[in-house]
């Protein structure tokens, strides 16, 4: 047996090893285009979980679900009764997903642990992995629901009977793919969280920089929108007399996109999911839903966002012709940060030698929840052409291996050896 001890400033991750986990992962629900459909409590998603926690297990973890399936390996620490140093994110995916969106933060963790072990460091914390259930919000909503639920963001209840578009519950489709856990779905001590995260958006690609320190993600509203017409003859309707739903819908949306516009430059307003009914070509449509995304740097504009869109579907009310139904459905205020967290992520991509800078999240992670209770940072690195929630989304290798060593890192130094 090789006795060496590596002091641990030394230490670095297996990139080959790491790099393999990712590709393994994400042949399990792999796309003609080479992304990944992995939509969250699909038989997919458990094959997922299952290949997670074998791999768990087989690196010495002990492994716990909650009763959101929330999925927790614990590599345990020299003083175990301290809390953990968790890290985590998700391995559900958008429909049209790609092989790195939160598969690279679970499998990060993991090859943390992985090279521990391989070095016979003991840390003094124990270390956690966390596979989040439903980050994606893509079949069931809300978004970062196995995070939120943790946290105390919403009820356990309230999230188990919240159903697809096919009137699955989460809480019978949990049962289904066999994650319906025991433990309580509620947080416990925990020293820190740290996540680590393709960028998904352009900024680091475009000024050639390794390792973004990530200092607080925007907030988010989220709305199901409603607007009823009537159906009618697409024949003999004159276009005066139509109540179409769907027009009154396209204008709202242009509306929608203006609001975003009214804050520019750190505002995003989005519709990315409509359903018309009855969505036959000679039908003037009678009802149309759809959803709208508002994003925010701050809570006032957020709030002002909120105003916008409400006087935009009064005034379509004030014409007339439609009904419009608004309900917000998520909302979380931007949040910032740790500064200690985020400093051992600036530290420990400095002691790397790796090109760093700050930078604030456009999209929703599991740490914006996690950082409610414990002192959280996230890690990002670039990926091809800034662009994610697509199938042609793409890493460098090299990039997946700097960020493995700086979640290393700001782990080992959180844990202490
Ligand atoms: C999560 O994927 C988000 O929409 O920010
Ligand atoms: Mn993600
Ligand atoms: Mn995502
Ligand atoms: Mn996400």
């Amino acid at each position: 047996m090789d006795t060496t001890v590596i002091p641990t400033a030394a230490l670095r991750i297996d990139a080959q090893r790491l790099w393999d986990s990712l590709m393994s992962l994400a042949r399990i629900g792999a796309t003609a285009k080479g992304g990944v459909c992995r939509l969250a409590l699909t038989d997919l998603d458990r094959q997922g979980r299952d290949l997670f926690t074998q791999w768990a297990k087989e690196a010495g973890c002990a492994v716990r679900v909650d009763e959101i399936g929330n999925i927790f390996a614990r590599r345990a620490g020299t003083d175990d009764a301290l809390p953990p140093v968790m890290t985590g994110s998700h391995i559900d995916t958008q429909p049209t997903g790609g092989k790195f969106d939160g598969n690279y933060g679970v499998l990060a963790g993991l090859e943390v642990i992985r090279r521990l072990n391989d070095a016979g460091v003991r840390t003094r914390a124990p270390i956690e992995v966390a596979v989040w259930t439903n980050e994606e919000g893509s079949r069931f909503v809300p978004v970062m629901m196995g995070s939120g639920v943790f946290v105390g963001a919403f009820g356990l209840q309230d999230v188990l009977a919240q159903k697809d578009t096919e009137g699955k519950s989460v809480g019978d489709e949990l049962r289904k793919i066999g994650y319906a856990g025991t433990e309580k779905a509620a947080h416990f001590p925990i020293k820190a969280y740290f996540e680590a995260h393709i960028e998904q958006g352009p900024v680091l690609e475009a000024s050639g920089t390794v390792i973004g320190v990530v200092a607080g993600a925007l907030g988010q509203r989220w709305y199901d929108v409603v607007v009823t017409g009537m159906e009618a003859h697409a024949g003999p309707t004159p276009m005066e007399l139509r109540k179409d739903a769907l027009l009154a819908a396209a204008g709202l949306i242009q509306g929608v996109n203006r609001i975003a516009l009214n804050h520019a430059p750190h505002a995003r307003a989005t519709v990315g999911w409509i359903n018309a009914h009855p969505n036959s070509r000679n039908v003037i449509p009678g009802a149309v839903k759809f959803s709208v995304d508002l994003r925010a740097a701050s809570d006032d504009v957020l709030t002002a966002m909120d105003g916008e869109l409400k006087a935009l579907c009064d005034a379509l009310r004030g014409e007339g012709r439609v009904e419009v139904g608004l309900e917000q459905v998520v909302y979380f205020p931007p949040q910032p940060f740790h500064d200690e967290q985020v400093g051992a992520v600036r530290r420990a991509a400095a002691r790397l030698g790796y090109s760093h800078q700050d930078i604030v999240s456009g999209a929703g992670h599991d740490a914006v929840y996690l950082a409610r209770v414990t002192p959280t940072a996230m890690i990002f690195i670039p990926c091809k052409d800034g662009i994610s929630h697509n199938e042609i989304e793409d890493a460098l290798p090299e990039h997946i291996e700097a960020g493995c060593n700086v979640l290393l890192q700001a782990m080992l130094e959180q844990a202490g050896v």
